[in-house]
């Protein structure tokens, strides 16, 4: 069963005038299975973060039909489209976006805060997410004294923490080593196996050698 079903999606920035308009995404129809694994590859600047914007919501296309889980998200008001964001997708972006002078734990409790999870369910939903990720030791660290490989998994440990359906991973091994990138690997595939969706945006053929499917763009269209 298809969880996410792109049709015709266009995005295009307009570049000072009306007259200047850049195409970022021309046209992407695209659909994935429940469950599924894939893999976004394409050079810099080909459209990928752009895409998977589009596809967490946290970014609208200019044209074009999303229908996420069965709900074409046009049709939606702004208030459901956060319910729906907060309760099926999870957001692990490009260079972590962690807030460096936060704690670890307050880092992870942000997205429980927007989801109005009460405090002591709180505590047991990121402790656990801690354990999971192998820095419950870490809990009350601040990002900036974290490795880049801790940081990677704290930025997970926040998409994971609302237990949503489909994960979104910017290039989550682009600022990591051989042996951590296969770590963090490792735990996307047994989010995968545990029957999660999972769409990584990457640069690297053997994580992307790792997924179920390789998706190609190329100047704002799939290939
Ligand atoms: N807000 C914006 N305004 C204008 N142009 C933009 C904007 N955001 C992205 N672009 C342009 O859209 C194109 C696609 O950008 P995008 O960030 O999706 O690339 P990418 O494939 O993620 O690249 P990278 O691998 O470097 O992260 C780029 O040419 C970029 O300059
Ligand atoms: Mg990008």
């Amino acid at each position: 069963m298809s969880i996410i079903v792109l049709n015709d999606i266009v995005k295009y920035y307009e570049k000072g005038s009306k007259t200047n308009i850049f195409y970022a995404l021309r046209g992407i129809d695209l659909t994935i299975d429940k469950g599924e694994m894939v893999a976004i590859m394409g050079t810099s600047g080909s459209g990928k973060t752009t895409l998977l914007n589009i596809l967490g919501m946290l970014d609208n296309p200019c044209d074009g039909e999303y229908v996420l889980d069965g709900q074409t998200i046009k049709n939606l008001k702004g208030k459901d489209i956060c319910k729906l964001r907060n309760k099926k997708l999870g957001f692990v972006v490009q260079n972590f976006a962690l807030l460096d002078n936060t704690s670890v734990y307050d880092n992870i409790a942000i997205p429980l805060e927007y989801a109005k999870v009460d405090k002591k369910q709180r505590r047991i939903l990121i402790t656990s997410m801690l354990k999971k990720l192998g820095i419950e030791d870490k809990i009350y660290d601040k990002p900036k004294n974290l490795s880049g490989g801790q940081c990677q998994r704290v930025a997970i440990a926040r998409a994971l923490v609302n237990n949503p359906d489909i994960i979104l991973a910017d290039e989550p091994t682009g600022a990591l080593d051989k042996n951590t990138t296969k770590e963090i690997l490792e735990i996307f595939k047994n989010l995968n196996l545990e029957g999660k969706t999972i769409i990584i945006v990457t640069h690297d053929e053997n994580v992307a050698k790792e997924c179920d499917r390789i998706i190609r763009i190329e100047d704002g269209l799939l290939i």
